[in-house]
């Protein structure tokens, strides 16, 4: 089957060798995909299309690569929306909250935590949302986290998920006086069993209530051993050292960021080690924003991602976090928009297999309402996303 995707206004194919500026615009651009692979883009002046495509006419409109979302916690059952009103009086986060959602998930049946992560799925493809990295991290326990690793690989859904294993997420409460023993059981027990299972190991490095630099390390080291890429959730509430180590083992991201220095920065550079930002979480615990300038400044590549969970940002709207990215991080339009395409498929891996429209790549398109790719931050807060494909089939 192949498909012909016609007259696109603004064809972002988000890879600058194929078009104008960093965005590799295509003006009254073509895409032709055989099957779920691309396998042309152009001016549609120069379209040959294959006999019988399936013909998608865009009106002009903007038409960009489906949106990657490089850094949620997907599986989990249960609310907060009691700890947000509090927050919301003033109070302020603690990591202690993550053990209401620990609970309420170790009790949900493995039907249910399916249900609810397929409804979340549906809801970030309505979004243009067509990749989504995932982590466990509300078992805190080896069991409870293989469980959900192995419900996070079983989602059938037209949305490819990325499984990262966050065994160590934070120090649950049956450890609390001595987090010793529980860093050991992720080791020796968990990470070797997630092999092949989880794409990425991820840790939240932090002096409040999270993991030390010394144990983030080992929990790293062991990812490593078994094959795992490394992401680490650096930087968030303190400067602890999680952005240092990012880079010093040659991580894949270092997530979050808010608190990182000119020092951190040019370590990430240094080692390609992305940033991946999160303005939401911020947004919605009244903590700083990234210093997304200075990052972007000094070298370092960086994403956006909506931090997806039920504590710091619970949305799924990939969309605002491009707004949030230009108004509050102040990102150009360029980069925050790289930041949900082609910088979010390297931060999970995938810039081979998506996040451009480019030959060779899936077709995982997204075709907006609007004329411009600069409404996603412009006309913010409002779903643009008119058609999405998913490896070739209309799927919105
Ligand atoms: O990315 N930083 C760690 N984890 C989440 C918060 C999880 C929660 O509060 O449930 C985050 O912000
Ligand atoms: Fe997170």
């Amino acid at each position: 089957m192949s498909i012909l995707v016609r007259n696109a206004g603004r064809l972002v194919t988000c890879d600058p060798a194929l078009g104008e500026g960093p965005l590799g615009v295509i003006e009254e651009g073509a895409l032709v995909a055989v099957d779920t692979v691309i396998t042309w883009v152009g001016r549609e002046r120069d379209v040959a299309a294959p006999p019988g495509a399936i013909e998608i006419d865009a009106g002009g409109r903007a038409v960009l690569p489906g949106l990657v979302d490089c850094h949620t916690h997907l599986v989990f059952d249960g609310d907060r929306a009691a700890e947000f009103a509090a927050r919301a009086r003033g109070e302020d986060y603690r990591t202690g909250g993550i053990m209401t959602t620990v609970r309420a998930t170790r009790k949900a049946s493995d039907g249910e935590l399916c249900r609810l992560a397929a409804e979340r799925l549906d809801r970030f493809l309505s979004l243009g949302v067509t990749t989504v990295e995932a982590k466990t991290g509300y078992g805190l326990t080896p069991a409870e986290e293989l469980r959900l690793l192995r419900l996070t690989g079983s989602l059938d859904h037209f949305v490819d998920v990325v499984p990262t294993l966050l065994a160590a997420h934070v120090v649950p409460e049956e450890f609390a006086a001595d987090p010793e023993p529980y860093v050991d059981q992720v080791c020796e027990e968990v990470i070797p069993a997630a092999r092949g299972k989880a794409r990425f190991c991820d840790v939240w490095c932090d002096d409040r209530g999270a993991f030390s630099v010394e144990q983030a390390r080992r929990v790293l080291e062991a990812g490593a051993q078994a094959g795992l890429g490394l992401k680490v959730h650096a930087e968030q509430l303190s400067r602890s050292g999680g952005a240092m180590l990012a880079a010093e083992l040659g991580a894949t991201s270092a997530d979050h960021l808010e608190q990182a220095t000119e020092e951190d920065a040019d370590a990430l550079a240094r080692a390609g080690t992305m940033g991946v930002l999160l303005p939401g979480a911020s947004m919605m615990t009244g903590a700083p924003f990234a210093p997304a300038r200075m990052l972007i400044e000094r070298g370092v590549r960086v994403a956006l991602s909506t931090d997806f969970n039920p504590g710091t940002s619970y949305s799924e709207n990939l969309q605002l976090a491009v707004a949030l990215g230009c108004g509050l991080l102040r990102m150009t339009v360029e980069e925050a928009v790289l930041g949900v395409t082609r910088h979010a498929a390297a931060a999970v891996g995938r810039e081979d297999t998506c996040g451009r429209l480019a030959p060779g790549l899936a077709c995982d398109v997204l075709v907006l309402e609007s004329r411009s790719e600069a409404d996603l931050a412009y006309h913010y807060g409002v779903n643009l996303a008119r058609a999405v494909l998913k490896k070739g089939e209309v799927v919105v």
